[in-house]
């Protein structure tokens, strides 16, 4: 069976995709058929040598989201003192679209650390090879692994949105990674973790494509 879907175009789809955390239903199940659909998906996407060296990691067990929620929370705490936290970068910024924006995305952050192990479903990417050992540690492996993991996952968060399905990307769990691979099982030498997204329905599912600068500001033509 295929889940129903919202009426949005591709270019709404893909403009209206946000960061979802203080719009997520956090009573409302998602059911394991409908993640298996955005799954599928999300394995069309590309990896380098058509490596398909991912795996991904679905948590719906209530002590276990409720432990990976407490370590989420201990890091956003000790993130949102440090200098490049979302609270503290473009604080003294002229653009005030940007400042706006910027403390919105702050205020939905504090509402995640305190709510991520509510949520119905988790999901955490996970990709074969580590890029903090010696293999790891030169831009064209680092680029190779995350390359190809992030677009299957980001596949997922766009078939999810098309299925009235919110999701957010967050890395701060990665400060507890280990605890966490062991707590799920995960084979912390061989595969790394790369994102925690949590996944609910949306309240409401009306979203708005976000503000961003010009274009003209990050766009080259065949000189930087
Ligand atoms: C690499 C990366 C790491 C992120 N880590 C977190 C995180 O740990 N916690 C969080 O609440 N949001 C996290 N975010 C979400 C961003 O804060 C969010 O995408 C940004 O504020 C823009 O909002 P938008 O996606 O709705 O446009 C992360 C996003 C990316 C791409």
């Amino acid at each position: 069976m295929t889940h129903d879907q919202l009426e949005l175009s591709n270019d709404e789809l893909l403009s209206t995709t946000r960061a979802v955390r203080k719009r997520l239903d956090l009573d409302r199940p998602v059911s394991m058929e409908v993640i298996k659909e955005c799954l599928e998906l999300a394995v069309q996407a590309p990896t380098g040598s058509n490596s398909q060296n991912w795996q991904f990691v679905f948590v719906t067990d209530p002590d276990k989201k409720k432990k990976i929620g407490e370590l989420y929370r201990q890091a956003f705490s000790l993130y949102r003192e440090m200098p490049m936290a979302i609270h503290k970068l473009h604080s003294d910024s002229e653009d005030k679209d940007l400042k706006n924006s910027q403390e919105r995305s702050a205020s939905s952050a504090d509402y995640l650390g305190e709510n991520m192990g509510k949520v119905p479903a988790m999901m955490i990417p996970c990709i074969t090879g580590r890029t903090d050992n010696e293999e790891g540690n030169n831009v064209l492996a680092q680029t190779a692994l995350y390359g190809s993991i992030i677009p299957a996952a980001w596949s997922f968060m766009l078939a999810a949105r098309a299925r009235g399905i919110g999701t957010a990307w967050t890395t701060l769990h990665l400060m507890h990674e280990k605890e966490i691979a062991d707590l799920l099982g995960i084979p912390y030498d061989e595969f790394m973790q790369i994102a925690l997204i949590p996944i609910a329905y949306t309240k409401g599912t009306n979203f708005k494509a976000a503000y961003r600068p010009e274009i003209e500001n990050v766009m080259h033509i065949n000189h930087w």
